[in-house]
């Protein structure tokens, strides 16, 4: 038996067929923090499962989660929704992190989704709005390829796709996510250091995920939600707390926006 990350990424797709009886999904999406509730607004799950019952997700107990899987059957589209995902932070390296969007692949998404909570840098931007991820800088200094994959990241972030967005909501932001290794936050001089490398938004997930789909062939649509203004920039500090309750509190506004953009893509 093979056991590469893209043979256990295959292996999890057929455990999730046998699982839900669909033979493939259209369209996957990563719901991180904040965006749980608004999965809810996709449509009836009719299966939702841990992701740890499938193979190569963590296992129930170890530090970190992998979360829910639910499995969305609607009259013309599949939809996979991952509730939760493994950050690198956790410490259990890059296959860990971007298995869910390998899984969602082999299972035949050509679509991802990836939303997380993020910093706002950009002036611009307030607690509980959601921008449109136009671009990256991963600043983790990690890859989940190896070998010889020069992926092309020109349009790692499908311009068809924000303009879908945007035909929705045409005030959608958009802006640079800076992907950090975290856990921990930032400190000023490293959020002046982002602004001025041209970050509009800071996190500490989605990019090797948005790679992992590119390489896969998959298109990619990203979108934040801004859960608190960056260090340094309105004087609070920073908590954890603050993060997960401005996702409570914006999850209907954005569930129905990203509710509102799967329904046209
Ligand atoms: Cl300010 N930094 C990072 N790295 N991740 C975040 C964040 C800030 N706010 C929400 N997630």
């Amino acid at each position: 038996m093979t056991t590469g990350p893209k043979a256990v990424a295959e292996q999890a797709a057929d455990a999730l067929r046998s699982h839900t009886g669909v033979d493939a999904y259209d369209i996957a999406l990563v719901m991180g923090s904040g965006w749980a509730p608004a999965a809810d607004l996709l449509g009836e799950g009719r299966h939702e499962l841990p992701a740890s019952e499938l193979p190569g997700f963590l296992a129930p107990g170890v530090e970190g989660h992998s979360g829910t899987v639910r499995s969305i059957v609607g009259g013309d589209r599949n939809v996979l929704a991952f509730l939760g995902r493994t950050h690198l932070y956790e410490g259990h390296g890059t296959d860990a992190v971007v298995h869910n969007v390998r899984t969602a692949v082999a299972a035949g998404a050509r679509t991802v989704v990836l939303t997380n909570a993020a910093g706002g840098i950009n002036a611009t931007y307030s607690v509980g709005m959601p921008v449109l991820i136009a671009d990256h800088l991963n600043m983790t200094a990690r890859s989940p390829l190896t070998g010889a994959t020069f992926v092309d990241l020109t349009e790692a972030y499908s311009a068809e796709l924000r303009a879908v967005a945007r035909e929705v909501d045409p005030s959608l932001a958009e802006g640079v996510y800076a992907a950090m290794p975290g856990p921990h936050f930032e400190t000023p001089a490293e959020i002046r250091m982002l602004r001025a490398m041209g970050a509009d938004l800071v996190g500490m997930s989605t990019v090797l995920e948005a790679i992992a789909a590119r390489e896969a062939g998959a298109r990619v649509l990203g979108m934040s939600l801004v859960t608190n203004i960056a260090a340094g920039l309105e004087g609070a500090n920073l908590d954890h707390e603050e993060v997960l309750a401005a996702g409570r509190d914006a999850a209907d506004t954005v569930g129905r926006l990203l509710a509102d953009i799967v329904a046209r893509i």
